[in-house]
């Protein structure tokens, strides 16, 4: 039945013509041949797919009529690309994937069963997209924007980016950002007193604290440019008792330290007293300028004032857009795979795309590249991701007729 062959191919239908050809060219893998067991789905036959749709009875109680899911946590299977069902089809039925209720719905179906009823689904219209109308997760934004935003507030006691151009204000620059927030909250839960700043921190919600910290973590380190008065050389030597915390020229590598260089000399000094005073509760602190007189203190911060920031640990988190570009590198346009063998992701369930993320995350999910593309994920990135994809809207995968064979 040669001239029946029917040969796969994904039509993008709504996209860019080029994107149409392109896509029929990779839907056929290069070197692919027929016979190859995991692509047999792809060159499926109208007559094979028909048999398909009668192994597919079993399938419906749980994936919907014609592969849509109502089920929560149970994935459409319609349209999706059939060589990526064939093989996952496999991967229950040899206990490579886990789920109870699909492992034992197919426990008993041969090969041929397997690779028809993968045509069958493959076939069929994909689900509509998520409607607008349903309640999501708000995208992720960029909190680093916001920080910057809500900095604006900060900028004229601590500097623009950070910078203190008046002496006694800190600079916030070439912080560890957990530090920051830690030392916000100092002045909320009474372990620092300073009225003016409990008052500023006390709206701060702890997603504003940490965006705000992220923004001057990311700004570019500077010293601060307020004057330095003391000794530096007599610094340097009393600052080899502060090192192990501090590190050798201030820049801290713990987060529970802070880095202390490049940082305003008379905030340094200020500090200093208030832990000797007491009025800073901070106890290692105490011990270590114990015995430090007025002078010894001058010069330390003299020397500290005078060193370079660097900048600390941390990164910009992505946003679900940004995500999704590189996502998009293996799934195709807003998760519309152009490789038979790779899942698309347009209009699959929120809830089965949340799911199938956290596993590939946590590791029940395993042997595949998914798994390294999901290791830094956080739950409300997944979250953002399997929202974004569901509301894409999936492209079929149309049958062409093949020539003969
Ligand atoms: C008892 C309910 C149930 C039945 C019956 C069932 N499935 Fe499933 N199926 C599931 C669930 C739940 C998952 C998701 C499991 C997971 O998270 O890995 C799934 C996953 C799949 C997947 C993987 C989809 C993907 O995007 O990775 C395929 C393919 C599939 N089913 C096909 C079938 C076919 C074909 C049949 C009928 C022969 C069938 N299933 C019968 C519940 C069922
Ligand atoms: C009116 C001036 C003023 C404004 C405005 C201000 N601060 Fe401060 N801030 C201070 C002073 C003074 C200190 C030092 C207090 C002390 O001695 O503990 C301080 C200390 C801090 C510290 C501790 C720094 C360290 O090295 O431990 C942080 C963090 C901080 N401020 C963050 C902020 C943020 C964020 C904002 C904006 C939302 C802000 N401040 C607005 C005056 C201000
Ligand atoms: C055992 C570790 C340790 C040692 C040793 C130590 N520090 Fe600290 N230092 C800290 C910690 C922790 C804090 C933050 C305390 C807080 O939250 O108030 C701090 C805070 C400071 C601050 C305030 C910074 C700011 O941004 O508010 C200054 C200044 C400082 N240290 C200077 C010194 C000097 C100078 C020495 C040596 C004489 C020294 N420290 C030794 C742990 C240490
Ligand atoms: C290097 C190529 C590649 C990249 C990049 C990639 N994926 Fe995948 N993805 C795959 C392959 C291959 C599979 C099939 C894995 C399997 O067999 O379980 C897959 C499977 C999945 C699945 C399971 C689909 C299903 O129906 O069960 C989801 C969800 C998914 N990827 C989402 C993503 C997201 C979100 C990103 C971006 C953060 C991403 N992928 C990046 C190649 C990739």
């Amino acid at each position: 039945m040669k001239s029946g062959k029917w040969l796969a191919a994904i039509a993008l239908m709504s996209a860019a013509p080029i994107l149409y050809c392109a896509s029929g060219i990779a839907a056929q893998p290069a070197g692919a041949k027929p016979d190859n067991a995991d692509l047999r789905a792809v060159y499926a036959t109208v007559q094979e797919i028909g048999e398909g749709k009668s192994v597919a009875n079993t399938c419906s109680r749980c994936h919907g009529a014609n592969g849509i899911s109502t089920t929560k946590g149970t994935p459409h299977i319609a349209g999706q690309r059939p060589a990526y069902l064939y093989t996952k089809l496999k991967a229950y039925q040899t206990g490579v994937r886990r789920d109870e209720g699909m492992q034992s719905a197919i426990k008993f179906l041969s090969d041929d069963a397997l690779f028809k009823v993968a045509a069958y689904y493959g076939s069929l219209e994909p689900a509509p997209p998520l409607a607008a109308t349903v309640k999501a997760a708000p995208p992720r934004s960029d909190p680093v924007a916001a920080g910057k935003a809500a900095a604006a507030a900060c900028a004229g006691c601590h500097g623009d980016g950070g910078v203190s151009k008046i002496p006694g204000m800190p600079s916030l620059v070439g912080m560890d950002p957990k530090y920051l927030v830690t030392a916000m909250k100092a002045y909320t839960n009474g372990q620092r007193k300073d009225d003016t700043m409990k008052a500023l921190v006390a709206p701060l919600t702890d997603s504003d604290m940490n965006s705000i910290a992220l923004y001057y973590a990311l700004e570019q380190p500077a010293k601060a440019q307020t004057p330095v008065k003391g000794d530096q050389a007599a610094g340097k030597v009393a600052a080899a008792a502060c090192a192990g915390c501090h590190g050798e020229t201030g820049v801290s590598t713990n987060p529970a330290n802070p880095s202390i260089a490049g940082q305003d000399a008379q905030y340094l000094v200020n500090t200093m007293l208030a832990y000797k005073n007491g009025s800073r509760t901070e106890g290692t602190m105490k011990n270590a300028v114990a015995g430090l007189d007025d002078k010894a203190i001058e010069n330390l911060a003299a020397f500290y004032a005078a060193q370079a920031p660097r900048a600390p640990k941390a990164a910009r988190p992505m946003t679900t857009a940004e995500w999704a570009a590189r996502c998009d590198r293996c799934h195709g346009i807003n998760g519309n795979s152009i490789d038979v063998r790779v899942p698309a992701l347009a209009a699959q369930r929120a809830d089965y795309l949340d799911k199938a993320l956290r596993s590939y995350r946590d590791g029940e999910r395993k042997g595949s590249v998914m798994a390294a593309m999901t290791s830094t994920l956080s739950d409300a990135d997944i979250e953002g991701l399997a929202y974004y994809y569901a509301r894409q809207r999936a492209r079929a995968v149309v049958y062409v007729p093949s020539p003969a064979r």
